[in-house]
C-alpha cells in the first residue's frame, strides 16, 4: 500500500500538536467578592475560590505563562509584560504580527509610575482624565523608556500604551501578579474580541492552560485610545472606546486648571488624517483585518445618505441581494440590530429566509449595542448562518466605536431606506 509522505507527516503534526497542546482550565471568579484598599491599592478577596483561582492564575502568570481573564472592556490575554519571553507567548498564542503593540495593565498609581521614566508628572491632560476614567476603559500613551519597557510591548514605538482596567478580576490578579500585564483581547488575531469565558474558551482552548471566568463583560468593547502628548496639546482619539469623545470633552472642559487652556479633542480619520501612522499599525485597527468573524458581515447602513455613485434600495431588494450568500435552497441570515429597526419587523414575516436574529437594543441606545456587538457576532457566527447582517449607528457617544468596530468586519456595505 501507498501512503503519500505528505499525508503522513500532517497526521504526525497534529497528533504531536494534540498531545503537546495544554489542557485549558476554566476557573470561576465572583468580582462581588473583591474589593479594594484605598491606600495600598491591594484586594481583599472574601471567597475562597475566588481567591485560589486568583492566586493559581497570579503564579502561573510569574512563570511567565499567558492567563485569559476579564476586564470591564473585554477578555484580555495576558502576560508578564516586563519579560520578553513571556510576552512573545501572547504574539504566538494570537498569531498576532509583532509589529502591532500591546498595551499594558497596571493595578496601582505605584506601578504606572514603575514604567515612566524618573520623576515623571503627568500632563494637566493625563491628570483630569485618569481622575475621571481611571480605573476604567481609557489607555493612554506615556513616553517610552526602553531600558524598561521591552521593545517587543511597543513595536519599538516611543510610545508605551497602558491602562488601568477597573474590573475586580482585572486589578485584583495584576495587583497578585506584583507586575504589569501586557494584554491584548484574548482571541486569535482578526476575530472578533472575546466578552464572555465561553468565546475564549471556544478559540484558544489548548492553547493557553488557564482562563478566569468573571462573567460576561460590562462595556462589550475595547478600551479608547489616547495620544495626549503631541506639542499642540491636543488630546487625540486613536481608537474610539468605552469612554465616549463626549465624556472626554466634558471631563476635560470641567476639569482643567482655570489657567490652562481646555485641549482640543481630535478623532483619528475624522477630525485629522496622518500619513505616518496610515504605514504602520500603531493606530488600532489601521493595518490588520480586525472583528471579522469567520462569515460574511454586511453593513445595512441606514443614518447615512449613500455615497455618490451608489444607490439606496428597499428592504426586500436588500434581501433579495443577500441570496448569493445561500449555499443551498433556504437563505440563513443573522440579524444584528436594533429591535425597533423595520428590517427586524420584516424579518419576523418573511417566510423565504431562515432569520437568526440578536438584538442589538434600541436604536437610541448605543450603550447596550456595544455590550452587545461582540457577542452578538460570535453568536451568530456559531449558529451556521452564511451571512449576518448589522445595521448601522449614528456615530454620536458609543454609537462611534460600535461604527469603527462594524466598518472594520464589514467586508460590504449597503445603503436602504426605510422609508
Ligand atoms: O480594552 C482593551 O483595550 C483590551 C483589554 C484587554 O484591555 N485590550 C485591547 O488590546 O483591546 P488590543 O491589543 O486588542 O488593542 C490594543 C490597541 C492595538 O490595536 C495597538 O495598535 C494599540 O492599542 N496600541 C498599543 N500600543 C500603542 C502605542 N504605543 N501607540 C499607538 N497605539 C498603540
Ligand atoms: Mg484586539
Amino acid at each position: 500500500m501507498f501512503f503519500p509522505i505528505n499525508d503522513i507527516l500532517a497526521t504526525a503534526r497534529r497528533a504531536y500538536s494534540l498531545f503537546m497542546s495544554p489542557p485549558t482550565t476554566v476557573l470561576q471568579c465572583d468580582a462581588s467578592s473583591i474589593s479594594f484598599d484605598n491606600h495600598t491599592s491591594l484586594p481583599q478577596i472574601s471567597s475562597p475560590q475566588t481567591l485560589d483561582a486568583l492566586t493559581r492564575a497570579a503564579d502561573h502568570l510569574r512563570r511567565g505563562r499567558p492567563v485569559a481573564f476579564p476586564t470591564e472592556t473585554v477578555y484580555g490575554l495576558g502576560a508578564l509584560a516586563l519579560d520578553q519571553a513571556a510576552a512573545s507567548q501572547i504574539f504566538s498564542t494570537k498569531g498576532r504580527p509583532a509589529d502591532n503593540p500591546l498595551i499594558v495593565h497596571v493595578s496601582s498609581y505605584d506601578m504606572l509610575q514603575s514604567l515612566l521614566p524618573p520623576n515623571y508628572i503627568l500632563p494637566s491632560t493625563y491628570q483630569v482624565l485618569t481622575k475621571h476614567f481611571w480605573p476604567g476603559p481609557l489607555t493612554l500613551l506615556f513616553p517610552c523608556v526602553p531600558a524598561i519597557v521591552p521593545s517587543m510591548i511597543t513595536a519599538n514605538q516611543k510610545t508605551v500604551a497602558i491602562r488601568m482596567p477597573s474590573h475586580p478580576v482585572a486589578r485584583a490578579l495584576i495587583a497578585l501578579t506584583d507586575a504589569p500585564i501586557a494584554a491584548p483581547s484574548a482571541n486569535s488575531s482578526g476575530k472578533p474580541s472575546p466578552t464572555r469565558a465561553e468565546h475564549v474558551l471556544r478559540d484558544l482552548q489548548n492553547k493557553i492552560e488557564i482562563i478566569l471566568d468573571g462573567g460576561p463583560c460590562g462595556v462589550g468593547l475595547e478600551s479608547t485610545v489616547i495620544d495626549g502628548l503631541q506639542e499642540d496639546g491636543s488630546v487625540r482619539i486613536l481608537r474610539p472606546g468605552g469612554v465616549t469623545v463626549e465624556d472626554i470633552e466634558q471631563a476635560l472642559r470641567e476639569g482643567m486648571p482655570d489657567s490652562l487652556p481646555i485641549p482640543r479633542v481630535l478623532v483619528y480619520r475624522r477630525d485629522y488624517h496622518d500619513q505616518a501612522i496610515e504605514q504602520t499599525p500603531t493606530t488600532p485597527g489601521m493595518k490588520y483585518r480586525h472583528y471579522s468573524p469567520s462569515v460574511p458581515v454586511v453593513l445595512l447602513n441606514v443614518d447615512q445618505v449613500a455615497p455618490q455613485g451608489t444607490s439606496d434600495t428597499s428592504i426586500e431588494h436588500f434581501v433579495g441581494s443577500l441570496r448569493r450568500f445561500a449555499d443551498g435552497q433556504v437563505l440563513k441570515a443573522g440579524l444584528l440590530t436594533p429591535e425597533d429597526s423595520p428590517i427586524w419587523s420584516y424579518s419576523l414575516t418573511d417566510g423565504d429566509t431562515q432569520w437568526h436574529r440578536y438584538s442589538l437594543g434600541h436604536a437610541d441606545q448605543p450603550s447596550v449595542a456595544a455590550h452587545r456587538l461582540f457577542d452578538g457576532l460570535l453568536t451568530l457566527e456559531q449558529s451556521g448562518v452564511q451571512v449576518i447582517v448589522v445595521q448601522s449607528f449614528q456615530e454620536v457617544r458609543e454609537g462611534l466605536a460600535i461604527m469603527n468596530r462594524v466598518q472594520k468586519a464589514a467586508s460590504e456595505s449597503q445603503w436602504v431606506n426605510f422609508s
